[in-house]
């Protein structure tokens, strides 16, 4: 059986310049090589030509804010896009460019969560800070990578039980004070696969990583700060993990693309035995969910949880409802969305029509114009048109595509993108235009110079291409736009509620940026990489958002040492954000708005869940609890438990757990819902209620709670009165608790099956 999986959407990459928002950006003026040998006279022509534009000589003073005078000559300035343009008409300026700033790439989604800010975290000793030990579960590590320099940590944690397990290419000093643990597992995997050998593929009997999926997920967690880091030289940025400081405890339990029950149930045991604060897996079970009491994950994670262990899941990437997988309530389950960056390629037809698309052409000599041909008019002989608009090896005639740009379809969305590149690469084409609806989710590393465009460029496309007349494209170079809205937005891969084992608890429960993400990679893992070898890549997936949920969870462990697992995820959750960067709420692909099911209770925002004000706390009773009153048989408990428990009787209703978010999956009639928050903060203060829900009445009592000090509870109950069936779909809504400092915010979802 292989029935688990790695959470990564396997086409890739790349990134260059930037362009950006509205309003005044910081601009390069190049004016080539030097001409004014006095560095006084350079400046003051600068002001002169930067007034020609802005209203005066003072003005142009103010916005400028580097002169280049020395080895060439040039100036920066804020500059209106309009006014840079003005600019750049200037017989004297080579370029006018945007500048590039180290927000750029991977340090970009932290940027973008706003981590680089938070003093509770940034304050605390260096010996606190990396006290935390992240274990991950995953396909190893590239020890060797600039991102596990242990520069400046201290020795590793006398808590740490675990060890450095020697193997192939692999010795007790590929560990060190940022790598502290490293074992494998492959038993599981070669009782069902037979022998690693027989898959006549690259691997490392040891935690090496071969794959470069766990050296991405590692480094996005806990990889040290490295500078100047990026894709095939373009757009250097710093490289660093949500939680620099913390520590890595590596098990390897995926083989190629599986991971087998066995072995990570085995890592997941030793991870919890080792002394980890927190476990993350960016794997999980191929949709549906199996019941909790016969897969590893959600076993091993109540272990986990039963000892103060957080552990985080990535959801799944299977676009569509009913599908998220990792979904028991003492997991913290993650969603994918995009952050404020895209890598679009653009396409200029022969019409001077642009097209803009996504993909990863590098190389200088882009822009070169090429005749353009559809996969389906080259067809080679005999067979049908349709078949060669795939543009799969063997159907299409290498005399018509010989030197020119062919432009392609996908059979369907897990079609071998690789394939139809190589084909077209031996036939003599000149490049590809890919029609994939996952153009802007995944950058693909190409042989030959790509570009992936979606519906409504394929139709412009089409409609130059009807005119059949001496067609052409340019492929132009790969750019990097950041400051992009709206923004985030769902990744359309990412899995989707509702939860089908425990459909009263709202899954996923959180999403963060799973789109485009830099970090570092396994040098030997070409596959996917057009066959370079690269230290850092820019993969997507909910493997990817999982990560930084986890850094975000280590950080608080960091902050509040003593927060348990279910507490972790209550500041997580009800601290999300629930708007994009326009202010309008979180939408879909389709533009649609996401719902609970799209993001659980919204974008993860770590400023805020270091200070939540308010959490829902819940312990291993209380899980068994609700496991009871979803049916559960002794039987089955037990093997969650590993020793006898038995059910309370009554059994509370499970939309009754203190979950930090609200669902009934089926309300027949009026009914009310209760839970207890726990007030952490300094002093008396009061909480205002805020309900707000769709298609049904609602109220909440009491709708204001006073607090007199830190860890008082208080219990609340919703009324909720429906008046009609939501016919057999979710009427969203939500609750938040304010004292005007702090936002304790609960999504809500309910299906009225009747009145
Ligand atoms: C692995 O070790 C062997 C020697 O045992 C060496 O020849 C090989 O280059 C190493 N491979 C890598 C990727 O380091
Ligand atoms: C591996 O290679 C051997 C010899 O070339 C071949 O017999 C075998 O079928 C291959 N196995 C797989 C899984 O491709
Ligand atoms: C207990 O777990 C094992 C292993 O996952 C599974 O085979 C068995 O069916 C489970 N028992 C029950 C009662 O669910
Ligand atoms: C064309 O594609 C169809 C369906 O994908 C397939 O059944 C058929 O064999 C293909 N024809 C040729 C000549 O390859
Ligand atoms: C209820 O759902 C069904 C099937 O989805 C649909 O055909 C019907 O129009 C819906 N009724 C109402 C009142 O929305």
């Amino acid at each position: 059986m292989k029935l688990i999986r790695l959470f990564c959407l396997f086409l890739l990459v790349t990134l260059t310049v930037v362009n950006g928002a509205i309003d005044k950006m910081h601009y390069i003026v190049y004016m080539g090589q030097h001409s004014h040998p006095s560095s006084e006279f350079g400046i003051s022509a600068n002001h002169e030509m930067l007034a020609s534009v802005l209203e005066s000589h003072n003005v142009a003073k103010e916005a400028a804010i580097h002169h280049y005078t020395k080895s060439f000559r040039g100036f920066s300035a804020m500059l209106t896009p309009d006014q840079a343009t003005r600019l750049s008409e200037n017989e004297a300026v080579v370029s006018v460019f945007e500048s590039r700033t180290n927000r750029l790439h991977t340090t970009n989604s932290w940027r973008f969560l706003g981590v680089d800010s938070i003093p509770q975290y940034n304050g605390l000793p260096m010996d606190i800070k990396s006290d935390v030990i992240v274990g991950v579960i995953d396909t190893g590590v590239w020890p060797e990578s600039e991102s596990f320099d242990d520069y400046g940590l201290g020795p590793v944690p006398t808590k740490f039980k675990g060890e450095c397990a020697p193997g192939k290419n692999f010795t007790r000093s590929s560990c060190n004070r940022k790598i502290i643990g490293a074992r494998y597992y492959s038993k599981g995997f070669e009782a069902v696969n037979g022998p690693l050998e027989n898959s006549n593929l690259t691997f490392f009997r040891s935690a090496r990583d071969s794959e470069g999926h766990g050296t991405h997920t590692s480094s996005t967690i806990a990889g040290s700060k490295v500078s100047n880091v990026g894709l095939y030289g373009l757009g250097s940025g710093t490289a660093t993990g949500g939680v620099p400081n913390a520590r890595l405890s590596i098990y390897k339990a995926c083989w190629f693309d599986d991971c087998e029950d066995a072995d990570i149930l085995a890592a997941m045991d030793d991870a919890i035995h080792d002394g980890v604060d927190l476990i993350s897996l960016s794997l999980g079970p191929l949709p549906p969910q199996p019941v909790y009491f016969q897969e590893a994950i959600s076993i091993g994670a109540f272990h986990a949880f039963e000892k103060g262990i957080v552990v985080c899941a990535s959801s799944g990437n299977s676009f569509l409802p009913r599908t998220a997988t990792n979904v028991a309530p003492w997991i913290l389950t993650v969603g994918a969305s995009t952050m404020d960056r895209e890598f679009p390629s653009y396409v200029l037809l022969g019409n001077l029509k642009q097209l803009k698309g996504f993909g990863v052409n590098t190389t200088p000599d882009q822009g070169k114009q090429y005749g353009l041909i559809s996969g389906s008019a080259a067809a080679a002989s005999g067979i049908p048109s349709r078949n060669a608009s795939f543009c799969r090896k063997t159907t299409m005639d290498p005399i018509l595509i010989k030197g020119k740009i062919v432009v392609c379809m996908l059979e369907t969305l897990t079609d071998d993108r690789k394939e139809k590149a190589v084909a077209i690469k031996e036939g003599g084409g000149a490049g590809m235009i890919l029609v994939d609806p996952l153009a802007k989710y995944v950058l693909f590393q190409s042989i030959v110079p790509s570009v992936l465009i979606g519906q409504a460029e394929a139709q412009e496309l089409q409609s130059y291409m009807n005119t059949g007349k001496n067609l052409m494209a340019r492929i132009f170079q790969t750019v990097t736009h950041v400051g992009t809205k709206p923004a985030p937005a769902m990744a359309i891969f990412s899995s989707k509620g509702p939860n089908i084992i425990t459909p009263d608890i709202i899954k996923p429960d959180i999403t963060a940026p799973g789109v485009n993400i830099l970090a570092a990679w396994s040098p030997i893992a070409t596959e996917k990489t057009a066959g370079n070898s690269i230290d850092y890549n820019i993969i997507s997936g909910t493997s990817m958002s999982c990560p930084h949920v986890a850094a975000v969870a280590t950080l608080l462990k960091s902050v509040h040492p003593n927060w348990s697992p279910a507490i972790i995820k209550s500041a997580i959750m009800t601290t999300a954000t629930t708007t994009d960067n326009t202010q309008n709420f979180i939408r879909n692909d389709d533009s649609t708005a996401a719902t609970p099911f799209d993001y659980g209770s919204g974008h993860v925002n770590p400023a805020a869940a270091v200070d939540p004000g308010l959490v829902y706390d819940f312990n291993a009773d209380d899980i068994i609890n609700l496991l009871c009153s979803t049916g559960a048989s002794l039987a089955q408990l037990k093997n969650l438990t590993a020793t006898p428990v038995y059910c309370r009787k009554p059994a509370t209703p499970s939309y009754n757990f203190n979950y930090p978010s609200i669902g009934v999956a089926n309300m027949a009639g009026s009914l009310s819902v209760y839970r207890t928050v726990t007030y952490i903060g300094n002093g008396p203060t009061v909480y205002y209620s805020k309900l707000q829900i769709n298609g049904l009445k609602a109220s909440v009592y009491p709708d204001v709670l006073r607090f007199s000090k830190s860890g008082e509870k208080t219990t609340y109950r919703i009324d909720f009165v429906p008046y009609k069936s939501s016919n057999g779909s979710f009427e969203f809504g939500s609750l938040m608790w304010s004292n005007n400092v702090h936002r304790v915010r609960s999504p809500i979802a309910v299906n009225v099956v009747s009145v």
